[in-house]
């Protein structure tokens, strides 16, 4: 099995997956075929909308004596004159619909093989989402019986084995540890139809992020039976890869047209808000007056088109590193969907683990729930786990985000006179929706590279709050000040300046004046800078050790005035990247950290085999991962040693820590420069 990735964004990604019938990449949505109905032919699904993978059901030729012959003499591709990539079900769903199938569970397995299927399925038991507890967990048990003796018959056919569990997630996840620990190359999420047909999202969220956690990363998931383009984006966010679509057919068959953004039924509508090509070409009464199969055909191609035209929105959403912002476009159609939504902030840790620490696009706050996604968690977390205040800087002046920045820039002529006064004890941090950014954090991503509002609701006005809080009680200072914003920043300092005794200043000169008389002693601010960004990126001490007084100089850029490179002994240490802030290392940086950070911190350590490629330049594949740190994330600079902890080379890996050792196949770390 084969399948590696070539971007990604949250938790969702751009994979190839490589089947007997050339690669697919995904996420890929596979319309359903029937082999005995055929509502748009084979042929126009390749041709006009360029379906790259299809899927149809083994039962249903299983069960026809003829197709069954055709299918077993000249295989399910000839049968289907198709010869890409095609998936094949076996039978849950007519299990599910009809309440029994009349087939061995191993011989469809078999089948499916037989007839040279690219992916066949085991026969998973699907039943409702709520029947009782004790039946699923019975029914798992058989379906778990039957993957692994599936899993012995699988041949040269990548094989699904679906996960199931009813609307239970402790038995959810018991059944995706369990099918984890199978050889399988598909993990589908079953069962869910009904979930989806209910508008259950919130459950269905919770069922893909419970079953998520517990397989291999480097598998493709397929969530079974999702064929509304209104939930791709929200399942891509969640790691889904695999979409199959029986509905652009069976919503034609109701005259109801399929959107990204919901549903509309043709006796509604006046107006066609599409600009497909049937949507272009026919207005609504002319789809009213067509006959009834004309009709269908029409309104399942509509349904095809704009289900495709998603899939790639999503992908160039990959591509430019602003999923989430789609994801919040999408759920604000349906408030089921805002819920499903507002129920991941349960799991941001785990989007934490493999979001790109930094992106192609600006994050855009789009409502008080963009604050619950990975990037402010993580900015927070390594904020109160690794940022500690300049020591001589004692007095804290808190400078509310008037909607434009830099912040330094806005404040520039506060921040001279202070300099000019040479008020050293004056620690500078800005007040944000992100909480507290101290001044020497302003250009990391994503405060920089940021569009937020200065208009604030309760709940943000409520995080920040909490989050100065949370810094102070972290951050300890004699005294605290805040400069008036005239905008809703005030809010949010109102409400703990009490309890935080914080002096609120309507305008600046008091303080200048006041504080002036404090003596003072020299800061060095661009080192100060320097270590805080590298103790927020590689970890706490980090600075310390890279960057020391006396022994680093700098270059500025000559168009931007800000730091691009840190030397040490005259030789090129670290450089400052503008665009997210953050440094890319060299040998003698990585040296330095190794020095410091005990084994696996900040590695990747490849086995023999690797190290000639990579002492060429090469980038690192995944297959030559033996260990790595477990806190890489995806974009982030790491060391890649030897078993003997012997540097090779530097590079930014593009798997996450967690993901290291399950792919086999790929690049793990992009190297930039060797030994
Ligand atoms: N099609 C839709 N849902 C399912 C499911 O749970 N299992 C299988 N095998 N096929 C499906
Ligand atoms: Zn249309």
């Amino acid at each position: 099995m084969s399948f590696e990735l070539k971007d990604r964004d949250a938790l969702g990604r751009i994979g190839i997956l490589e089947t007997k019938h050339g690669k697919v990449e995904t996420p890929v949505l596979m319309p359903v075929i029937n082999p005995k109905i055929q509502t748009i032919t084979i042929k126009k699904l390749v041709e006009n909308f360029k379906a790259k993978m299809l899927i149809t059901n083994s039962y249903i030729i299983y069960k026809d004596p003829k197709l069954r012959e055709t299918a077993l003499n000249k295989g399910v591709h000839r049968l289907l004159e198709f010869n890409g990539p095609l998936m094949t079900d076996s039978g849950s769903f007519q299990l599910y619909m009809y309440g029994d199938v009349q087939v061995d569970p191993i011989e469809i397995v078999m089948f499916q093989r037989d007839i040279g299927s690219d992916i066949g399925v085991i026969l998973d038991i699907f039943r409702e989402p709520d029947v009782p507890r004790e039946q699923v967990k019975a029914d798992i048990e058989e379906t778990l019986r039957r993957a692994k003796l599936s899993i012995k018959e699988k041949g040269d056919m990548l094989l699904a084995v679906t996960v199931q569990g009813g609307k239970y997630l402790e038995l959810r996840e018991w059944c995706a540890k369990e099918m984890a620990k199978l050889d399988a190359d598909i993990y589908p999420i079953g069962g869910v139809v009904p979930l989806m047909e209910n508008y259950r999202f919130r459950e269905l969220v919770e069922v893909i992020m419970t079953v998520k956690q517990h397989l291999p990363p480097s598998k493709p998931i397929h969530l079974f039976g999702c064929g509304h383009p209104m939930l791709f984006a929200l399942a891509v966010l969640l790691g889904c890869d695999m979409f199959d679509s029986a509905s652009y057919s069976k919503y034609a068959m109701d005259n109801r047209l399929m959107f990204p953004t919901g549903t509309h039924h043709l006796d509604n509508l006046e107006y066609l808000p599409c600009s497909c090509p049937i949507c272009t070409k026919y207005d609504v009464s002319d789809l009213r007056e067509m006959s009834k199969e004309e009709r269908i055909e029409k309104l399942a191609e509509h349904n095809l088109y704009v289900s495709f035209e998603e899939i790639r929105r999503i992908k160039q959403a990959i591509r430019e590193g602003n999923l989430w912002e789609l994801v919040e476009m999408r759920i604000r159609n349906h408030p089921n969907l805002l819920d499903a939504y507002r129920t991941l902030k349960k799991y941001v840790d785990i989007f934490e683990r493999y979001d790109p620490i930094f992106k192609r696009s600006a994050f855009f706050y789009t409502g008080s729930e963009s604050l619950n996604r990975s990037e402010p968690y993580r900015y927070t977390k390594r904020l109160i786990e690794r940022y500690t205040r300049p020591q001589q800087a004692s007095i804290l002046l808190l400078l509310p985000d008037k909607g434009a920045k830099p912040y330094t820039k806005y404040y520039g002529n506060l921040l001279r006179k202070i300099s000019e006064k040479k008020l050293t004890h004056i620690h500078v941090a800005f007040l944000t929706v992100f909480g507290v950014v101290p001044i020497e954090l302003e250009e990391i991503y994503p405060i920089q590279q940021s569009v937020t509002p200065t208009i604030l609701d309760k709940d943000t006005i409520s995080y920040v709050k909490t989050c100065v809080e949370e810094y102070i009680a972290k951050n300890i200072y004699d005294q605290v000040f805040y400069l008036k914003g005239e905008n809703d920043f005030d809010l949010a300092i109102k409400k703990c300046s009490d309890k935080l005794k914080i002096n609120i200043l309507d305008d600046i000169s008091s303080l200048l004046e006041s504080v002036s008389k404090f003596s003072s002693s020299g800061r060095n601010e661009v080192l100060e800078k320097l270590q805080r960004v590298a103790d927020y990126q590689f970890g706490k001490g980090a600075g310390k050790i890279l960057f020391k007084e006396g022994e680093i100089s700098w270059k500025r850029s000559k168009e931007t005035g800000k730091i691009r490179y840190i030397y040490r002994d005259n030789q090129l240490l670290l450089s400052l990247i503008p665009s997210s802030g953050l440094f890319t290392l060299t040998i003698k940086a990585a040296k330095i950290l190794l020095e410091h950070f005990k084994t696996p911190r900040l590695r990747v350590i490849v086995n023999e085999d690797a190290e000639p490629f990579i002492k060429r330049g090469r980038s690192v594949f995944s297959k030559f991962v033996v260990d790595n740190d477990p806190e890489i994330r995806p974009g982030d600079e790491v060391i890649i040693v030897n078993k003997k902890d012997e540097i090779l080379a530097v590079g930014r890996a593009v798997l996450a820590g967690v993901e290291l050792l399950s792919f086999r196949r790929g690049v793990a770390v992009k190297t930039r420069k060797s030994v």
